[in-house]
């Protein structure tokens, strides 16, 4: 509906400027992520590249810093580094999306912009409806709603979301997350031979011979994809038990591997492995570029976890985006680094050194928590070995073992901390901070660890120490970021 959709527009327009002073004021705002203006921001969504543009969209919640009937925001950029904050691209103004234009994923077809999307519908006594939706742009500014495409087979409950829509040979394929009427999560397929017109073809995991078994009662943003000869699934579990160092946060994000049949929709893989094993981590969304990278940018928050503990909200805006990553295959995992591109934000070199310390510490100063690239190669590593950052967060290392700590961000009093097994000698971490994000690509990417971090902002140096005698170089650049 166009009156509508103006006057959502216009309303959250007006609560742009209300809060802008406010927001931008806030230290803990970034120099390269991306973020919502005022209000909350969640999933990427439609993240693609069309004629040398990348688009990528994303939930928000304008109005508020908790969740509600989200609009598409939207960025593009050329080169990662330079982006654009266009007009909203879809606002929750039609029937089958009034309580939310959920998430999705774009697709350029006939020289056009295919969105597809979930229509969030609630009706009066609560109960929820699904519609997977589609809208098209000639222009990739301005999205003109076709309206619903797919409806809910029989067997599954109404959360079913989060379209991924892929070409494979000559057929359109569309992955979406879902819930059996078993409380089962799953992954379901469906086909088209023109975008327009869907057919179901079925689940695609939940075999007897997969022996996956209880894995959660809902998926949320799936997405299939191949990657240096193998297919993968990423999807967002919702209900996996903590488990040892796994499954700490209230809901994960990972992949499976394998082969997917497409003609009997049918995916033969193996376990699920987290993909981040940070704090903050969630809902991640692939694409494929112009030149063959397979790309990924990731929600730095996680649903239900504590969120309005978060001190951003004090200043009316909430979660932003993780830094792109390529996506490789070694043969036994995916491998995630850093995109090339990042590099182009690199100031001079502020240090360039190598440190040896012997059961002692050693003080680096005037990184701050601004925005800054760490490089560190290790060439011994003590019984324990640790990176203190700002006086807030720590790294440590001992016996194979990485564990992040940060203050508890609802009980202050306490310490929350996430761990991973380094499965080779640490060799190498390669930080990337951001006033009050931290990304740590481990061992050239085997592990990233990706949280939020809120230090006082005039706190300025980063502590090394060694038990036993730990030597290393580091390298450390000022990054310029343009958002
Ligand atoms: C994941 C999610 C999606 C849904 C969207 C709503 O974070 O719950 O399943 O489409 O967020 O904002």
């Amino acid at each position: 509906m166009a009156e509508r959709d103006l006057e959502l527009r216009q309303h959250a327009s007006d609560e742009v400027k209300k809060h802008t002073e406010k927001v931008q004021g806030d230290p803990y705002r970034l120099d390269y992520h991306l973020m919502p203006p005022v209000g909350l921001l969640n999933d990427p969504n439609g993240f693609v590249q069309w004629k040398g543009t990348y688009h990528v969209f994303y939930q928000w919640m304008p109005f508020d810093t908790g969740h509600g009937a989200k609009f598409w925001g939207h960025y593009t950029t050329k080169d990662f580094v330079h982006y654009t904050h266009e007009k909203p691209a879809l606002t929750p103004s039609d029937w089958f999306d009034k309580n939310g234009v959920y998430s999705g994923s774009a697709i350029v077809h006939n020289d056009q912009l295919y969105l597809f999307y979930t229509g969030n519908v609630k009706d009066d006594d609560g109960n929820r409806e699904t519609y997977q939706c589609l809208a098209v742009s000639e222009d990739g500014l301005t999205f003109e709603k076709k309206g619903v495409v797919a409806e809910l087979p029989e067997g599954y409950t109404a959360h079913f979301r989060d379209p991924k829509v892929w070409q494979h040979e000559d057929c359109f394929y569309m992955v979406i997350g879902a819930q059996s009427k078993d409380m089962q999560g799953k992954a379901v397929l469906f086909q088209s031979q023109d975008l327009l017109e869907w057919s179901f073809l079925g689940p695609i995991t939940g075999s007897e011979e997969n022996n996956l078994g209880e894995f959660g009662y809902m998926w949320e943003c799936p997405d299939v994809f191949e990657l240096d000869g193998t297919d993968v699934l990423i999807v967002s579990p919702q209900g996996l038990e903590e488990e040892g160092m796994h499954y700490s946060n209230t809901y994960q994000s990972g992949y499976f591997t394998g082969e997917l049949d497409y003609e009997n929709a049918d995916f033969k893989h193996g376990d699920f492995r987290e993909l981040d094993r940070g704090f903050e981590f969630y809902a991640p969304q692939t694409t494929v570029d112009e030149k063959g990278r397979r790309i990924l940018i990731g929600w730095m928050g996680v649903p239900d976890q504590y969120e309005q503990a978060h001190p951003t909200i004090e200043n009316q805006w909430i979660h932003c985006l993780t830094m792109p990553r390529q996506l490789s295959w070694n043969g036994k995992q995916i491998i995630q680094q850093p995109l090339e591109e990042m590099k182009e934000m690199r100031g001079p070199v502020l240090m360039h050194s190598s440190i040896t310390i012997e059961n002692d510490q050693k003080a680096v100063r005037g990184i701050g928590g601004k925005a800054v690239e760490l490089s560190i190669d290790m060439e011994t590593v003590g019984d324990q070995f640790a990176l203190e950052l700002f006086q807030y967060a720590s790294l440590s290392y001992k016996d194979g073992i990485l564990t992040l700590s940060r203050p508890h961000l609802e009980d202050k009093s306490k310490t929350e901390f996430r761990r991973v097994a380094v499965t080779s000698e640490l060799q190498n971490l390669h930080l990337f901070i951001d006033h009050s994000t931290l990304e740590i690509f481990i061992n050239g990417g085997e592990e990233v660890m990706t949280s939020r971090m809120y230090p006082q902002p005039e706190e300025d140096h980063i502590l090394f120490t060694s038990l036993g005698t730990s030597t290393f170089s580091i390298e450390q650049w000022k990054l310029n970021g343009f958002i």
